[in-house]
């Protein structure tokens, strides 16, 4: 027996070795696991932490080595460099059958070269950006050993009191689909097998961003059809952009927590979508749904979780301890394991393992990695485009203050983060000894700009999250002894991402009073406001001329703030998600439905769906920037006020005209109505944009189309269907657009 089973796995080398090319994937797995135990097939299923990061609560046995040699651990994550994951993978090649391990990473914004927070690369617009970012991310993190990285998490999100909206695209579905298709292309670029490309991982699925209250891991409840015309989308965008892999989420949906979820994973994933990847569970999921009290022990949950699709257990140790009774049990039929092996194995034979178990651990690869000029250069460009310009109101002279001359100017620099350097990472990045002296921080930047005419002043004045106002004084001696001030404000970088959910979102500890003392200088303030979500800061947006959203930017944020700051970019980024006036405002998101009782303008109180106490709209909507120019959006035509489901398609145009001073981009964006339907429909739905450059007094036509496609939505029976009627389409530089035109879909 012995023997033949050495011929087999001998032959079974030699045609990965030789003949892999031709060898379909599924045909090898199937060879294979007709060699492997129980036991080897079990270990396919297992995924360990390092023992030197962790993302979770890190369990450490100290034999996880010898699991490894024994073939009992078919993946690792967070193992970082191709010295650590080759002495990994060899230890897993000394197992019988020389299966090599995957290593994953949470690569969510950038590697090596950070950039910045996703929901800030969704506010540039820019598709093509957001695809290089990841592009450079996955050729940076395959150079130092990764196959496999946890992102890009597609989850909507309209609720900003969860710390996790700075990872995803925000509360649009549509531009979620469009940005979730941006990044498994840049990380998965030509294709695995390719050593530049990795795995992604469409996360969490699903529904994770819908948490009660937004706060994280909590419980999701909605009718499935919201399920459908909300929160899956991207997921299934996911799938026609050929992600490689999913990973559940922690919530329970409709009671049933998604790792045991059958209706999502099986029925949805597996079945309508024909998804052929792998599902790996988020950390220590499986075995959290004894906590959820879906499961009595890790027995009954690793059944339910592996019955409903979750083919790999991260950390949670319930396959490696369970499956193998349950399949001798007769609770467990062993082809719903091998189909998870199988599912495994495919992707392993894929990115080329096989063939060699260390194409990813190339010393020389990592090092030009390390430090590449060209991915900085990048980092600095996505950078300001991730910026927003919420405010920039004429001074009493009749201009704004921004964009600030670099000339004759005493500037203070006055805040927490304007010297902050790993704070510019934002949450989620990957930590390299260093970084602080990488990061090019907001003072840097600013600095590196200014004329030598120019004098800088510095005070902290405040720390982020604290009492203390010994610093104020200081702070306003710098203040008056300035020509203008830029105050750098915001929340801390670890009090947005996971486990980060805040029940308040004004600006923390003596920021804001701060502030209010600086303004009383009455010297002019370019507010930044650094954060991973949507802030409340009334008081600034009422007080404060200038303000720029600069989110979390990364490596190079100094520069691109700086940039902006000084013109040498002008600003044109757009609000990815709603910002409230209040937390009592919260869900606010723009494609809400109408109600029976619409308030009719901002303060309509009389018996309409509306506060008593506050104003009716958010703080700054979705879509919403503005630019150093201005742009006349206008002539809003259609080629036809019919559109026939069969065939049709209707083009609508408008003329855009640069009005102002300077040369700039603006986000024209495009949306629909559904005026009458078999259910409730939003009162706005983006369904286009186009991201275009002007130079001043410049005017062009833009054009978009539409078809019926564009139309569809899921009815009271979850079928996705047109219907026909009137609609109404808005085309303009927000969701806050008037401009509109109207047309019937019909037979
Ligand atoms: C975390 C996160 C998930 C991440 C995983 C591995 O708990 O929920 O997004 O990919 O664990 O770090």
């Amino acid at each position: 027996m012995k023997k033949t089973l050495q011929i087999i796995i001998a032959i079974f080398i030699c045609l990965n070795i030789f003949g892999q090319k031709k060898i379909n994937p599924e045909v090898q797995a199937d060879s294979l696991i007709r060699l492997m135990t129980l036991d080897e097939k079990i270990g396919q299923l297992n995924q360990y932490t390092s023992d030197w990061e962790a993302t979770g609560k890190i369990t450490t046995e100290n034999d996880k080595e010898i699991q490894i040699r024994q073939g009992k651990v078919g993946s690792m994550l967070n193992v970082i460099g191709t010295e650590k994951t080759r002495k990994l993978q060899e230890i897993a090649m000394q197992s019988r059958l020389h299966i090599p391990m995957i290593f994953g990473l949470d690569v969510i914004h950038g590697f090596r070269t950070t950039f910045p927070v996703p929901l800030a690369e969704t506010a540039s617009w820019d598709l093509a950006s957001i695809e290089k970012s990841a592009r450079i991310a996955a050729t940076e993190a395959a150079a130092f050993g990764e196959h496999w990285t946890f992102a890009p998490m597609v989850d909507i999100a309209r609720d900003p009191r969860w710390g996790r909206v700075m990872e995803g695209a925000g509360e649009d579905t549509y531009l979620g689909c469009l940005v979730a298709k941006a990044r498994i292309n840049g990380f998965q670029g030509k294709g695995l097998g390719n050593v530049d490309a990795v795995m992604a991982c469409a996360k969490h699925f699903a529904a994770y961003g819908a948490a009660i209250g937004g706060r994280d891991y909590n419980s999701v409840d909605m009718s499935l059809r919201q399920l459908n015309e909300t929160y899956l989308p991207p997921f299934k965008a996911a799938v026609e952009a050929n992600v490689a892999t999913f990973m559940n989420s922690f919530n329970d949906i409709n009671g049933i927590p998604a790792t045991a979820n059958k209706y999502i994973q099986r029925d949805i994933l597996k079945g309508q979508w024909n998804f052929k990847g792998f599902v790996v569970s988020d950390w220590g999921s499986i075995g959290e749904m004894i906590a959820h009290g879906y499961a009595k022990n890790s027995y009954d949950a690793a059944m339910k979780a592996i019955i409903a699709g979750s083919d790999m257990d991260m950390e949670s140790r319930c396959y490696r301890d369970n499956l193998k009774q349950l399949v001798q049990d007769g609770k467990v039929d062993i082809s719903i394991i091998d189909e998870a092996v199988k599912r495994i194995l495919i992707k392993k034979i894929e990115l080329r393992l096989f063939q060699d178990p260390y194409r990813f651990c190339n010393l020389e690869r990592e090092k030009q990695q390390t430090n590449n000029a060209e991915n900085r250069k990048f980092a600095r460009e996505i950078g300001e485009k991730s910026i927003v310009l919420l405010k920039n109101d004429p001074q009493t002279s009749g201009t704004p203050i921004l964009p600030l001359s670099s000339k004759n100017k005493t500037i203070a620099l006055i805040g927490p983060f304007i010297k902050a350097t790993i704070a510019n990472h934002g949450f989620w990045s990957i930590a390299f000894p260093d970084d602080s002296a990488r990061i090019i921080t907001q003072y840097q930047g600013i600095k590196s700009q200014l004329d030598k005419s120019s004098t800088l002043l510095y005070s902290m004045g405040c720390n982020v999250n604290d009492n203390n106002k010994t610093g104020f004084e200081d702070a306003i001696k710098m203040a008056k002894a300035a020509d203008v001030i830029i105050l750098s404000l915001g929340e801390a970088p670890n009090m947005s991402g996971e486990a980060k959910s805040r029940s308040n979102l004004q600006l923390p500890g003596v920021q804001e009073e701060l502030l209010k003392e600086i303004y009383k200088t009455e010297k002019p303030i370019v507010l930044l406001l650094n954060a991973g979500r949507p802030l409340i800061f009334n008081w600034a947006v009422d007080h404060v001329p200038s303000i720029l959203y600069t989110w979390w930017l990364g490596t190079e944020a100094g520069n691109s703030i700086a940039d902006v700051i000084f013109g040498k970019y002008n600003p044109a980024g757009k609000l990815p998600i709603s910002f409230p006036r209040t937390e009592g405002q919260i869900p606010i998101y723009y494609n809400h439905f109408n109600t029976g009782r619409p308030a009719k303008d901002e303060n309509d109180k009389n018996y309409v769906s509306a506060y008593i106490d506050l104003q009716n709209s958010p703080r700054f909507p979705f879509g919403y920037g503005l630019s150093y120019t201005d742009f006349n959006i206008s002539n809003l035509k259609l080629s036809s006020d019919q559109l026939s489901i069969n065939e049709g398609k209707l083009t609508a145009t408008i003329d855009i005209k640069n009005t102002g001073n300077y040369d700039g981009e603006e986000v024209v964006q495009l949306y629909i109505r559904d005026l009458v339907g078999c259910v409730v429909r939003p009162v706005k739905e983006l369904k286009g944009f186009q991201k275009i450059f002007l130079r001043k007094g410049e005017s062009k036509s833009l054009s978009f189309t539409i078809t019926p496609a564009d139309l569809k939505f899921y009815n009271d029976q979850i079928k996705y269907i047109n219907e026909t009627g009137d609609y109404e389409i808005f085309i303009g530089n927000s969701s806050n657009t008037n401009l509109k035109g109207n047309f019937k879909l019909t037979l």
